[in-house]
């Protein structure tokens, strides 16, 4: 079946009707130029009439840039992501800028697919939350002029701008609440440990126990996917071990949602039997039973912080490249108290 062309009114025929040269059309619509009030006048009537809608696409090729920022993110489904988006957009809506957001599915080939593509569309610059196995940092060398924010996580060797949590302190934060609670046997399942924050968190639960003078059985780690299967693939086993763990870290929410499922499959009880820490402070944290003990990352902030940013790059600010790293916060909620002495 044929695609219907719409017929588009045109600024020669905008012209006509006003009796003026195009020219005069352009300078009222893209305001480049003062006209005398009657002649602006015949032209917004003009427009009102024939209902013209200026071509952003013309004005993007005109100007060889468009007004249009790309996001990419690794995991559209995590609920951690858009939060993220939302702050982004804000930004971008109040700075008369709009969104393209590429989902990379975690695959850092579609992400090098949706990055060239970004440019080639000309986008005004580009925000990306990196993939396991990102290779940004290659690609982002070649972006020329194009600003490049990257977010939440920073692949080894970049040298751009970018925004993360001090993802240790936070894991460190929860791993101490856990250890203050009196657990001895915690055991963490960290996300896929090619991802930076991933690698941090591991680090700050390392470090809780170490500070403490506590060894773990190196099984007591397993490495997750930042998703619910992995969650609760790797809970089931390590709920199974005997000395059974008192606790259990979770990389990020999804993650310890998963770890739920499987407590319940065992007939385990959280708090009673097994306490469970989380990472993100998700919408859902609060409203799973028992509610979530969690380390919030001000998700929204830093979308908000990384448009801010990539505004002042294109506002032409040469400043050197900026690293900035926000602060988390511990929720203590219900599915976290102390060992009870049968455990
Ligand atoms: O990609 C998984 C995780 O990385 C998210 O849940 C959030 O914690 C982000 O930092």
């Amino acid at each position: 079946m044929a695609i219907r062309e719409t017929k588009r009114v045109t600024m020669r025929q905008i012209a006509a009707r006003a009796h003026v040269s195009v020219g005069t059309v352009s300078h009222v619509i893209n305001h480049t130029a003062g006209v005398r009030e009657p002649v602006r006048r015949r032209v917004v009537e003009a427009i009102e009439r024939l209902g013209y809608q200026p071509s952003l696409l013309a004005r993007g090729l005109r100007r060889n840039q468009t007004t249009i920022i790309g996001v990419i993110i690794p995991d559209i489904s995590n609920p951690f992501f858009p939060l993220v988006v939302r702050g982004v957009e804000d930004i971008a809506y109040q700075n008369s800028y709009r969104l393209m957001l590429c989902n990379a599915d975690n695959d850092a080939q579609k992400e090098q697919v949706y990055f060239d593509e970004l440019r080639a569309y000309r986008m005004a610059g580009l925000i990306v939350i990196p993939s396991a196995n990102s290779r940004l940092v290659a690609a982002a060398g070649t972006a020329g002029e194009l600003p490049v924010i990257c977010l939440d996580r920073c692949p080894e060797g970049w040298k751009g701008d970018s925004i993360t949590v001090d993802n240790a302190e936070g894991a460190y934060q929860a791993t101490r609440y856990l250890l203050g609670l009196g657990h001895r046997r915690i055991a963490a399942i960290a996300g896929q440990l090619h991802v930076t924050s991933a690698v941090e968190r591991l680090k700050g639960f390392k470090r809780a126990l170490r500070e403490s003078g506590i060894t773990i059985a190196p099984e007591y780690i397993q490495e997750g996917r930042f998703d619910r299967l992995s969650g609760y693939e790797k809970s089931l086993m390590l709920l199974q071990f005997s000395p059974r763990p008192t606790a259990i870290f979770a990389a990020n929410d999804l993650v310890a949602l998963g770890v739920l499922a499987a407590m319940r499959e065992l007939g385990l009880r959280c708090p009673e039997d097994v306490s469970l820490a989380g990472f993100d402070d998700l919408e859902i944290a609060s409203f799973t039973n028992p509610a979530l003990t969690t380390v919030a990352q001000p998700a929204y902030q830093m979308g908000a912080r990384a448009a801010a940013l990539l505004f002042e790059r294109l506002r032409g600010e040469n400043l050197p490249a900026q690293h900035i790293v926000m602060n988390t916060s511990l929720k203590a909620r219900d599915s976290t108290a102390a060992p009870s002495r049968s455990q």
